[in-house]
């Protein structure tokens, strides 16, 4: 084997080892909140559609939920915890459903059918007055 050629194979070995293991694309279960709130929507817009406004926080989508229960506002982000795509809300089965590999959430964003393993991740919510801010 010539100098070079061995010089060159040592090189690419050095570089691949020094190279990180493989870590899963899932995001985090939960989002990194910055601290700050930001407005979102309006009590209006949430009661016009039906208590399920979908909106989104900084680039995040998200869907605000008034629970019927409680009345409580809920901000369920619309990243699947298994590999990063969006979910969608399916109102004829009232599960929120990820494209990529059919994982199944809970109106609340509780795994219904996997491969998530993870929930949905929530944001804080805040009312003033007719304002619905999002901590993202
Ligand atoms: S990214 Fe949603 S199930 Fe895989």
């Amino acid at each position: 084997m010539e100098r070079r050629t061995f010089l060159g194979l040592a090189a690419a070995s050095a570089a691949t080892s020094a190279l990180p293991a493989c870590k899963s694309a899932a995001p985090p279960s939960q989002p990194a909140a910055s601290g700050t709130f930001e407005s979102v929507g309006t009590l209006s817009q949430l009661a016009q559609a039906g208590d399920r406004l979908d909106t989104q926080v900084g680039t995040a989508p998200i869907t605000l939920v008034k629970k019927p229960d409680s009345g409580d506002l809920i901000a369920i982000s619309r990243v699947c915890p298994h590999a990063g795509c969006t979910v969608e809300w399916r109102s004829e089965t009232t599960l929120f459903a990820c494209p990529c590999h059919n994982s199944l959430f809970s109106p609340t964003g509780e795994v219904v059918q996997g491969p998530a393993t993870q929930p949905l991740a929530t944001y804080p919510v805040k009312v003033e007055g007719e304002t619905i801010l999002v901590q993202g």
